[in-house]
């Protein structure tokens, strides 16, 4: 059942162009609008939303952390995103005009329904974002755009993840829809870049020789620093718990802004840092970060970056090179978050780990 491949993890990796494709099937009309009707909560009410919060344990909430650069850029909501095991033991303020937006793959982990429940007291509206039919978080909640991934067996999520993206995309898309703050012709540009993502993940997945070799140099690594900015920062902090499941290796995502605010402190020399790039040019954050390359490749880091295919501001500073196909800033997770993916499961593989089922973790997380 894995399809010929070694792992669960790899075959979902390379099923992602699929689940992504799936996920936006039949969300989008002839005539340019956004349909999600699992969302039974009526536009007049949506329109009244005055706050998001969204809450999430793990990957999924790395998925909300990207959710809320798109969805507050889009509807001007303001939007939160909490661990659920966070919010279920605060007293935070929710009521009748907050949507509370719960992602979750399996649907079943106990701290995301906790906090749910806590929202639901005070009355706040709950959508899910789950991958699993008829799963409990789904049922406990007044909506749900429910993923098209398939079943994600492999315990590190990988197509569940890059599917989160794309139902948070989708409901960023329909607020903007349904409040007005964004008109048809900006929004079919995003579903058409969206659209496009599929074929792209898929060549992105042809080139993953960099990666594997990359791998293969990895074994005695003991620290390993993810950075990234705006949306690469979610990306840099997934990375780095792929490599923490899965390796075993002590990792960090950092916010590139903030490297002087501490963690500069880390680099030595030849200590190995990932860095997300921005896209190049239409993006004021790419030079920050290339300049942040510099700063740390100076402190004797090695440097893994990832950049757009044809950015060669980076090439002079990069000790390996991981190139990206061309997408918009927000929607660049979709796409830098695979080779890392990659990363860690080859490294694992290596390492002769058990990719699907890594040491002390569960694939739904029904305990706290
Ligand atoms: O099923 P859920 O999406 O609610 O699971 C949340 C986390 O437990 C999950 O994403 C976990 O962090 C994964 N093992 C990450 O690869």
């Amino acid at each position: 059942e894995k399809g010929g491949y070694d792992w669960f993890m790899r075959k979902e990796i390379f099923e992602q162009p699929k689940a992504v494709a799936d996920t936006l099937l039949g969300r989008y009309d002839a005539d340019g609008a956004l349909t999600l009707d699992e969302i039974r909560i009526s536009a007049a009410e949506l329109r009244r939303i005055d706050k998001i919060v969204i809450i999430a344990c793990g990957t999924a909430f790395y998925s909300g952390l990207v959710a809320k650069y798109a969805i507050e850029h889009w509807t001007r909501i303001p939007c939160e995103v909490e661990l659920a095991s966070e919010f279920r033991y605060r007293d935070p303020i929710v009521g009748p005009t907050t949507l509370v937006v719960a992602i979750s793959q399996s649907g079943e982990t106990a701290d995301t329904l906790m906090a749910i429940r806590h929202a639901r007291e005070q009355r706040a509206r709950v959508l899910a974002i789950c991958n699993t039919n008829g799963s409990t978080i789904p049922r406990e909640s007044d909506a749900v755009i429910y993923t098209h991934a398939g079943p994600e067996i492999g315990v590190a999520s990988t197509k569940g993840f890059l599917t989160q993206l794309v139902a948070c995309y989708l409901l960023g898309l329909y607020l903007a829809q349904v409040r007005g703050t964004k008109f048809g012709d900006e929004i079919a540009l995003v579903m058409e870049e969206l659209a496009a993502v599929p074929a792209a993940i898929s060549g992105l997945l042809t080139e993953m020789d960099p990666v594997l070799k990359l791998a293969a140099d990895f074994a005695d690594e003991r620290v390993v620093l993810f950075l990234g900015r705006h949306v690469g920062y979610p990306v840099a902090l997934e990375g780095a718990l792929k490599l923490k499941e899965l390796a075993y290796i002590h990792a960090e995502g950092f916010a590139a802004g903030e490297l002087k605010h501490g963690p500069i402190a880390l680099i030595e020399d030849d200590l190995p840092v990932f860095v997300v790039v921005p896209p190049q040019g239409r993006d004021m954050l790419h030079d920050k970060v290339v300049s942040n390359i510099q700063e740390i490749r100076a402190r004797g880091a090695r440097t893994i970056v990832l950049a757009e295919a044809d950015d060669h501001e980076v090439d002079a500073f990069a000790d390996v090179l991981i190139r990206l196909p061309k997408v918009s800033t927000l929607l660049q997770p979709l796409v830098a978050t695979v080779p890392l993916q990659v990363f860690a499961c080859e490294l694992a593989t290596r390492k002769g780990h058990d990719v699907d089922q890594p040491r002390n973790l569960a694939k739904s997380v029904t305990v706290e």
